[in-house]
């Protein structure tokens, strides 16, 4: 089965057509050309600390299971069971010391092994059954970045840090602010009815809808003695990444901590200096605001972050955790739980908002009409430059822009074209050789 993607996607243009967030056909083939293929976020170390503490995750729409060792590396595999394909494992988390199938009782250790088969020695031929073939599948590929494990199915995609490139700078500036970096302190999960993508390109790249979208929550969080966001929403100065694997971020320019939340923005301008001194003065002052890994690893400068998991082109299931510097007090832990609850959970005042977009969007591209024209997405197109204000990689000099989108469709539409991972690293290579003749 071929789709051929590229009647809907002209990145270069800024032109993209509605049919790739409805079409059943390139849903399928996202699964295996698209999560079958990239990165993804697995867990993070604060998760599963202790030897057989593990918690069950997703990779697109497979199931599995990402589990501490007695050695303290990290296992990851299909939490299907390869007798009939039931769930090995019915938890979220939790700690084990094996997992077994509640259909037969099909029993593995912690790092994947079939270790018992209840009635082998009465049912099974050992001429034409053996244990150690039959374990789950095992993810084959891990990476660790800073506490933050990623899994990918394809053995010929680039390394991680290959793939994460320059967009490695700007999620330090999330993760690697202070010394101990990050722990995930709490989760939430929902589902809304839409398409993973418009989720995704949101933290890649729209800033432009805030002052909009989320004019009322700016008005009711606002902090007391601060500026409520409405006047850097309507300057709109600040900057836009974007990757040739896919990723994007967005900031405002700013100088101290944009947090609404009075305690979280005391302990972050007064720890400002130490950070500036870990990541320099641009990166610490600005650079946070919101950015995804390709294709759906996002995060925002509140401490949220997320996943999205694709159930169907009509349907994302989010999983968002709050993510905490290590080295802050208590207190400010508290606050940052709670800040996230009142902004970015299902019950959020900004993820309302959201929300409320994607699903119109997506009851609108039933519609054939709705689905024969392109959307726009030429905000700053032709202004991205390399390398300029101390920022690393492509950049715009405004936040309102859609650059971040038009990489990721871009990366989106060569993994959709069915190239192979090698082929994908030399047409990127080519590209930035052109743009560098330019
Ligand atoms: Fe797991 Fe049968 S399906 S033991
Ligand atoms: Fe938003």
């Amino acid at each position: 089965m071929t789709v051929d993607v590229s009647q809907y996607i002209d990145a270069d243009r800024g032109l993209i057509r509605g049919e790739i967030f409805t079409s059943q056909e390139i849903y399928e083939r996202e699964l295996e050309l698209v999560f079958g293929r990239s990165w993804l976020f697995l867990a993070h170390d604060s998760m599963i600390p202790k030897p057989g503490d593990f918690i069950q995750n997703y990779m697109g729409e497979d199931p599995v299971l990402v589990v501490r060792q007695r050695d303290g590396s990290v296992r990851a595999f299909m939490s299907q069971c390869r007798h009939r394909g039931m769930r090995i494992c019915r938890a979220d988390r939790g700690n084990a010391k094996s997992f077994m199938c509640s259909f037969h009782g099909w029993t593995y250790d912690t790092a994947g092994n079939l270790i018992h088969v209840p009635h082998e020695e009465e049912a099974y031929d050992p001429e034409v059954f053996d244990k150690k073939d039959w374990g789950p599948i095992q993810v084959p590929r891990l990476a660790n970045y800073k506490g933050f494990i990623f899994g990918n199915w394809d053995t010929t995609a680039p390394s991680f840090e290959e793939y994460l490139g320059e967009m490695a700078w700007y999620f330090d500036a999330y993760i690697d602010r202070y010394e101990g970096g990050v722990e995930a302190i709490a989760r939430h999960k929902w589902v809304i009815p839409c398409n993973w993508k418009f989720n995704a390109e949101q933290p890649a790249s729209d800033m432009y809808h805030a002052e909009v979208s989320h004019a009322s929550a700016v008005q009711v969080l606002k902090r007391p003695g601060a500026d409520n966001g409405a006047e850097r929403y309507a300057k709109g100065r600040g900057h836009q990444f974007s990757s040739p694997y896919g990723h994007g971020a967005g900031w405002f320019d700013t100088t101290s901590s944009s947090s609404r939340n009075p305690v979280i923005a005391a302990w972050e301008n007064e720890t400002q200096p130490q950070v500036a001194e870990r990541l320099g003065e641009v990166r610490a002052a600005a650079v946070r605001g919101h950015a995804n890994i390709f294709p759906t690893f996002m995060f925002l400068n509140n401490g949220t972050m997320r996943v999205t998991h694709p159930r169907g082109p009509h349907e994302m299931e989010i999983w968002a955790w709050t993510f905490v510097p290590v080295v802050a007090p208590p207190e400010v832990k508290e606050q940052y739980r709670i800040e996230v609850l009142r902004t970015f959970s299902p019950g959020g005042m900004f993820e309302q908002d959201d929300a409320e977009n994607w699903l119109e969007e997506q009851r609108i591209l039933r519609g054939y009409m709705a689905r024969r024209n392109p959307l726009l997405y030429t905000m700053q197109l032709g202004r991205a430059r390399r390398d300029v204000d101390g920022f690393p990689g492509v950049t715009v000099p405004h936040c309102y822009a859609d650059e971040g989108a038009r990489g990721m469709y871009r990366h989106y539409a060569d993994l959709m074209s069915g190239l192979s991972w090698p082929e994908i690293v030399e047409l990127k290579k080519s590209r930035e050789a052109q743009a560098a003749d330019r």
